[in-house]
């Protein structure tokens, strides 16, 4: 029986994680999978974190089992982080999720429970996973245009027009901030144009927002989810801590479900305990633990948020940095937009030929498609980098 597999094709982007570690160059780069490096090139322990887990070692008396959709405190905390003070609070649903993809995978599962035959359009590009999860699942699936590759900017009118045709009962994937791949976004009036399509069109918004504070600030980068969650009827909501608490490994998300009608919401909540039990039992529960206490402390919760910020602005130097570079190492203003990007990726709008060259002969690893990871650069690689592009552009 399993002589019958086949093999899978590799995750592009982890598949880069393996290939860079066995490349013996010294002055190799990694730009590829989406971890936060600081200037050293280590990926730190937040300090709320370090403490909470200190804490915890001290005052957790039992591992026994939480609960199906984990402890109430921590989906508590998190709607809190994301919806902010809401009006909706009687509809909604939550549960902690292993991770943002664990919460991408069963917000999915929700939807072909709900409504098998539902089509589930994504931005042209995106995460490669959530086609891949999709495609798994053997939903249907279809593309909204997104991104100008010329220009670096969002394709507002080819996404609205391609929005105002998405029938009722389908669900549009929006990426609620620091859009991956590409790191363009919309304005907050873009924001509004799409929500009142969906409003007209009846199709229903599944936000993944797996960058909150890597954009504009923690506040700001939830604005979109907000006005979602607050204007439509209903919506699903896949939130990651894995980036912005850098607890990546320890599994850590949540998914919120806004129902139609605070009737509907025992109902749904019923369904995300049945389905995690189905698919894993019980969510993990250390890093939730941590991000509650992070959150419920005040003095821990301001650590967080001033070392979050400091994360962000680092990402902003290191964007204006690379933009001059090119300016000057190309003569050109065609990287510009690199500035204007939020969040943790890019793409540069090179070629898989300019990409694999970069790789060949210059040790620089980026994504295919050429997205980079602004959080893999430091002040020392980015003329290196800059150079590197300039030599391959022109080849
Ligand atoms: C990324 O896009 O690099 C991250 O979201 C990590 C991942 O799981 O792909």
């Amino acid at each position: 029986m399993l002589s019958n597999l086949i093999r899978q094709p590799q995750d592009k982007i982890l598949a880069l994680v393996g290939a860079f570690r066995a490349d013996p160059r010294a002055d190799k780069i990694d730009l590829g999978v989406g971890v936060y490096k600081d200037a050293s090139g280590a990926t730190p322990i937040m300090q709320a974190i370090k403490i909470a887990e200190q804490q915890l070692w001290t005052t957790e008396t039992t591992k026994s089992y939480v609960g199906l959709t984990g402890d109430p405190a921590f989906t508590a905390a998190m709607t809190d982080l994301v919806l902010g003070t809401s009006n909706v609070e009687d509809r909604i649903s939550a549960a902690a999720m292993p991770g943002g993809t664990g919460a991408v995978r069963q917000a999915l599962e929700l939807i072909k429970s709900a409504s098998p035959s539902a089509k589930v359009w994504l931005s042209n590009p995106t995460w490669p996973n959530h086609t891949s999860i999709i495609n798994y699942l053997a939903m249907p699936v279809g593309e909204y245009r997104y991104f100008d590759a010329e220009s670096g900017i969002v394709d507002f009118e080819g996404m609205l027009e391609d929005i105002k045709l998405i029938p009722a009962g389908d669900v549009v994937l929006l990426h609620g901030c620091c859009h991956n791949p590409t790191g363009a976004n919309l304005t907050s009036e873009q924001e509004d144009l799409v929500i009142a399509a969906l409003s007209k069109t009846g199709a229903i918004p599944f936000v993944d927002i797996a960058y909150q504070g890597f954009g504009e600030g923690l506040e700001q980068d939830a604005s979109f989810t907000r006005k979602i969650a607050s204007q439509l009827p209903e919506c699903l909501i896949a939130a990651s801590c894995s980036k912005n608490f850098g607890i990546y490994r320890e599994r850590t998300g949540v998914l919120i479900v806004i129902s139609p009608s605070a009737l509907a919401q025992p109902v749904i909540q019923g369904n995300l305990a049945f389905l995690n039990r189905q698919n894993f039992s019980f969510p993990p529960d250390h890093g939730a633990r941590l991000v509650t206490m992070v959150l419920k402390d005040g003095d821990l919760r301001k650590n967080w948020c001033e070392e979050l910020e400091q994360v962000r602005i680092n990402m902003l130097g290191l964007r204006e940095k690379l933009a001059n570079e090119l300016r000057q190492r190309t003569n050109s203003d065609q990287f510009d937009f690199l500035a204007a990007h939020r969040g943790m990726f890019s793409r540069l709008g090179l070629s898989p030929e300019m990409v694999e060259t970069l790789r060949r002969d210059h040790a620089v690893y980026m994504v295919g498609d050429s997205r980079i990871n602004i959080a893999g650069l430091s002040a020392q690689t980015v003329p290196i980098l800059a150079s590197a592009i300039a030599q391959t552009i022109v080849k």
